[in-house]
C-alpha cells in the first residue's frame, strides 16, 4: 500500500430514509488524499459536501463503501475508538465555529486535550496555540465577546492544538466578510505550512478552490468533471503527481 495515503474514500454511498422514501445523497464517491496535500471539495449547496465530510470524520456512517483514515477502517471501529481516533488524528473546523459559549477562548481550545493530559499542561498548550493564531490578547474572552473572524481563529486553534495529521474544514470562511475570510484563509495556509498538515476544505468559492493542490467537484452527490459535469472515472481521481512522477 502507498504509505503516503492518509485518507482513502472507497465507493461511498449514502442514502437517507424518511420512513416512506429513500433519498440517495452520495453515489459511489471514491478518492484518496496524500499526506501534505490540500484538497478542496467544491460543489453547489445540497450536493452532499457536508454529508461526505461527516462520513470522512466517522461522525456519520456510509450506507455502502468505506473510509480508511490513517490506515484505520472507520466502519470497523466502535464509537469510543472512533472518538479517540478523531481526537488524535483529526481536526475539524465548521462554518458556524461551534464554540462552547460558556467557556473562554482558552478553555475552548484546551478542551480536546483534557482527556489526555493534566489541566495545567492543557492550558499552556492552548495558550501557545492561541498566540499562534494571533489571539494572545483574547485568552479569557468568551465567544460572544469576539468577532466572527476571531471566533473562527479560536475554532482553528481548537482543531490544531492536538496536532492532528489531517484537518477538515467545512466552508470555514462562509460566515465571514471577504477580507476577514481572506485573513482566516491565509492563517490556515500558514499553519498548514508550519505543521505539515493535510487539509480537506469544503468550499463553494471557486477562487479559494483554485489555490488548493487539487479540486474535487461534487454534483448531486457524485464526483464529476468540473467542465462537463460528467461522472469521473477512477483515473481522474488520482493526483497529477502520480502521472508526472
Ligand atoms: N438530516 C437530513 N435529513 C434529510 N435530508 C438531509 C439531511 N442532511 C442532508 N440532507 C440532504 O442531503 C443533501 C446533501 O446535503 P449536504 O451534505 O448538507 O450538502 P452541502 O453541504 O453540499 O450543501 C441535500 O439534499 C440535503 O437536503
Ligand atoms: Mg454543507
Amino acid at each position: 500500500m502507498d504509505q503516503n495515503i492518509i485518507l482513502d474514500v472507497q465507493s461511498v454511498n449514502k442514502d437517507l430514509d424518511n420512513g416512506i422514501k429513500t433519498f440517495p445523497i452520495l453515489h459511489n464517491v471514491s478518492f484518496i488524499v496524500r499526506q501534505g496535500e490540500w484538497v478542496s471539495l467544491v460543489g453547489p449547496s445540497g450536493s452532499g459536501k457536508t454529508t461526505l465530510l461527516g462520513i470522512m470524520a466517522g461522525i456519520d456512517r456510509p450506507t455502502q463503501g468505506r473510509v480508511i483514515l490513517d490506515g484505520q477502517d472507520l466502519n470497523k471501529l466502535r464509537e469510543g475508538d472512533l472518538a479517540k481516533l478523531r481526537n488524535q488524528k483529526l481536526g475539524i473546523v465548521f462554518q458556524n465555529f461551534y464554540l462552547i459559549n460558556t467557556m473562554t477562548a482558552l478553555e475552548n481550545v484546551a478542551s480536546p486535550l483534557f482527556i489526555r493530559q493534566d489541566r495545567r499542561n492543557c492550558f499552556n498548550l492552548a495558550a501557545d496555540m492561541l498566540h499562534r493564531v494571533g489571539l494572545g490578547h483574547r485568552l479569557h474572552n468568551r465567544p460572544h465577546q469576539l468577532s466572527g473572524g476571531e471566533q473562527q481563529r479560536v475554532a482553528i486553534a481548537r482543531a490544531l492544538v492536538t496536532e492532528p495529521s489531517i484537518l477538515y474544514a467545512d466552508e470555514p470562511t462562509g460566515n465571514l466578510d471577504s477580507s476577514t475570510g481572506e485573513q482566516v484563509l491565509e492563517l490556515m495556509q500558514e499553519l498548514r505550512r508550519q505543521m505539515g498538515l493535510t487539509l480537506v476544505m469544503v468550499t463553494h468559492d471557486r477562487q479559494i478552490a483554485r489555490r488548493s493542490d487539487r479540486e474535487l467537484h461534487l454534483y448531486d452527490g457524485r464526483l464529476t468533471d468540473a467542465k462537463t459535469l460528467q461522472p469521473l472515472g477512477q483515473a481522474a481521481l488520482t493526483p497529477a503527481s502520480v502521472w508526472a512522477g
